[in-house]
């Protein structure tokens, strides 16, 4: 699987995430099963008992609750300062949003430019948001998926690295299809990351590809 990027040092990944951590729980795997060359150097949450810092202790990986107030939205100010400060810490070359409830600004996306990555549950630029499984069932949409993406300063907008697709059947409730996107988010984000392990990303604009 992980032949000549072998030599190249493991990629520092630091997680960020505000949830139940199942994409954080896929990068562990990934790595475990030599199918990314990486270390997640750190997970960052801003939910104090979220269940994503205890699956990265159970890992034995730093974990730690960074408050981001006074916002409820954003990570800016003294908050995006908190972080930026633990990501220099411990050394984060890229930085994976698993679940993370917030839009950055500036100094986070200067400061990682084109080293964010971010996995949203629906095919981009269709339904960004807020449940966005639930959206695509919703209009009827024949496929969802997964997108991993660049972030920018946008909500789900940056430039498309890698999408997963799903069928939508016709029996499927919103608790189904969810399930099944998430299968496939967990495929997603490690291979992704294994691109920018392998240093193969390139990006023009929006166009992003990966060098044989
Ligand atoms: C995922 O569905 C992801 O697409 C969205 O937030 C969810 C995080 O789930 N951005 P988990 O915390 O990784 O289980």
């Amino acid at each position: 699987m992980m032949g000549p990027m072998n030599e190249r040092p493991p990629l520092q990944i630091a997680i960020l995430g505000s949830g139940q951590g199942s994409n954080a729980q896929a990068i562990l795997d990934a790595i475990d099963r030599q199918r990314l060359h990486a270390r997640v150097v750190c997970v960052l949450s801003d939910v104090e008992n979220a269940p994503i810092l205890e699956r990265a202790r159970r890992h034995g990986i730093p974990a730690e609750f960074v408050s981001a107030a006074p916002f409820k939205t954003k990570l800016d100010g003294d908050g995006e300062q908190r972080y930026l400060d633990l990501l220099r810490r411990y050394g984060a070359e890229v930085v994976a949003l698993a679940g993370f409830m917030r839009i950055l600004k500036r100094g986070m996306l200067e400061a990682f430019s084109h080293r964010i990555l971010n996995i949203h549950p629906a095919l981009l630029p269709a339904f960004p948001g807020v449940e966005s499984w639930k959206q695509a069932l919703d209009y009827g949409a024949k496929v969802a998926g997964c997108t991993v993406h660049l972030v920018d300063a946008g909500t789900d907008t940056g430039p498309i690295v890698l999408q997963k697709v799903v069928s939508v059947r016709d029996d499927d409730t919103a608790a189904s299809l969810h399930a099944r996107i998430q299968e496939q988010e967990h495929l997603a984000f490690p291979e992704a990351l294994q691109w920018f392990a392998e240093g193969r990303i390139r990006v023009a604009g929006r166009r992003v590809w990966t060098a044989r």
